[in-house]
């Protein structure tokens, strides 16, 4: 069975990725952070007690930051493949944080790679790379188009696809970067702008909440749906050659659209619910992603089949689902659960 090392796997890509991987009979180790809570909810149904002779997903305590306990857990687990999705993944937040952002989500990939270097230099590594770092570029952004980022979260991005290259260059290590534009779930972050809005829309339709809070409404994002990124992120390191892929839906809305997508699902104007809060504005901020994934569908066979306005109904649907207390998001969870039982 192949080894997969998965950073970030408490998160919404690292759940998704592990559900896959756990499909495909992978053996999965997963490194989490220490909390004070719980903070493993994403990946609750996929984990068994290690004792259990079934058991496929192992998790470790480790953090970006603590690069010699990287290097020990390397040594030890010697995956096939690592997946490096932990970040500090918001951008408001990274200008609140530079940092703290620059540390986890910059450095921690060089931490990383040298690990990988020193102990498991056969492994092939996934960098989780952003079209937040295309920031300023004109859109439709590909693999070719030149780097202009906008936020201390981009700038650390920009330094981890360099670093991710250079070792592939440098070393001859088989080290890819997945350039992933915006992808949403029912597992997305409750701070991101579009769980945000599929929260409140179905809290609005409940008779929960009364308006909701927005910063700018006229930023264009391509929006798809993250099961299916998680799929490109596994194509990308099954090539023969490592190289870097651009993945998206190719489409353009702005966040108004979204936003009356959402409100026009249970047949609400979401005009009469939206409200301004400047405190959501960034200092500097990205007005239009819009992927060109052209390379990724003639090479790796990838292409997106969920929109925006399947992936606003599908959350939407989700939120109001689950203040009904009912939640129906794990399909691929519940194959795994029935092939081993
Ligand atoms: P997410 O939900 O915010 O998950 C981030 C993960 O990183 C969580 O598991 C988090 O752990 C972990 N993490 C944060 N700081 C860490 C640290 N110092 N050490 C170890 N783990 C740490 O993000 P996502 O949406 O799944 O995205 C996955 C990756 O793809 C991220 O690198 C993100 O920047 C990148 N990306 C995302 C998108 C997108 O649209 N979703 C697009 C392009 C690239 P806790 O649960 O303990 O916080
Ligand atoms: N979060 C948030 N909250 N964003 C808002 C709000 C709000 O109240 N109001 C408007 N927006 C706008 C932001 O200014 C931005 O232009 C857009 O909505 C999308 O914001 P986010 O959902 O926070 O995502 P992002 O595009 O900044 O970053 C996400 O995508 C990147 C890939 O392009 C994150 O997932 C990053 O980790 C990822 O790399």
């Amino acid at each position: 069975m192949p080894t997969a090392l998965v950073t970030g796997i408490t998160g919404q890509d690292g759940s998704y990725l592990t559900e896959l991987l756990l499909s495909k009979g992978y053996v999965v180790h997963g490194l989490i952070r220490r909390s004070s809570t719980f903070n493993t909810q994403r990946i609750d149904h996929l984990y068994l007690d290690p004792h259990d002779p079934r058991a496929r997903l192992f998790l470790h305590y480790a953090d970006l930051t603590d690069g010699s306990r990287l290097a020990t857990l390397l040594s030890q687990i010697r995956p096939d493949e690592i997946y490096n999705l932990a970040a500090q993944s918001h951008v408001r937040v990274s200008f609140d944080e530079p940092e703290y952002t620059g540390d986890t989500t910059g450095l921690g990939t060089i931490r990383l790679l040298e690990a990988i270097r020193q102990s498991v230099p056969e492994a092939k590594f996934y960098q989780a790379s952003s079209s937040e770092m295309f920031g300023a570029a004109n859109p439709p952004q590909n693999e070719s188009t030149e780097f202009y980022p906008r936020s201390p979260y981009g700038v650390a991005k920009v330094y981890s696809y360099w670093i991710t290259k250079n070792y592939r260059e440098a070393y001859g290590l088989f080290t890819t970067n997945g350039i992933l534009f915006n992808h949403e779930s029912p597992r997305r972050g409750e701070t991101f702008v579009t769980r945000k809005i599929t929260r409140a829309v179905a809290r609005i339709a409940k008779g929960q909440q009364k308006e909701l809070f927005l910063g700018n409404l006229d930023a264009r994002r391509d929006w798809g749906y993250a099961p299916e990124y998680v799929v490109g992120m596994w194509k990308i390191l099954q090539v023969d050659k490592p190289d870097d892929y651009v993945i998206g839906t190719g489409t353009d809305f702005s966040v108004k659209d979204f936003v009356r997508l959402a409100f026009e699902h249970v047949d609400l104007d979401w005009e009469k619910f939206v409200r301004f809060d400047e405190k959501y504005l960034r200092p500097t901020e990205v007005d239009s992603l819009v992927a060109d994934a052209s390379k990724a569908e003639g090479e790796l066979g990838w292409k997106a089949s969920v929109g925006p306005e399947q992936l606003a109904a599908i959350m939407v649907e989700h939120d109001i689902a689950t203040i009904n207390g009912f939640v129906p998001d794990k399909p691929v969870g519940t194959v795994w659960a029935e092939a081993v039982s």
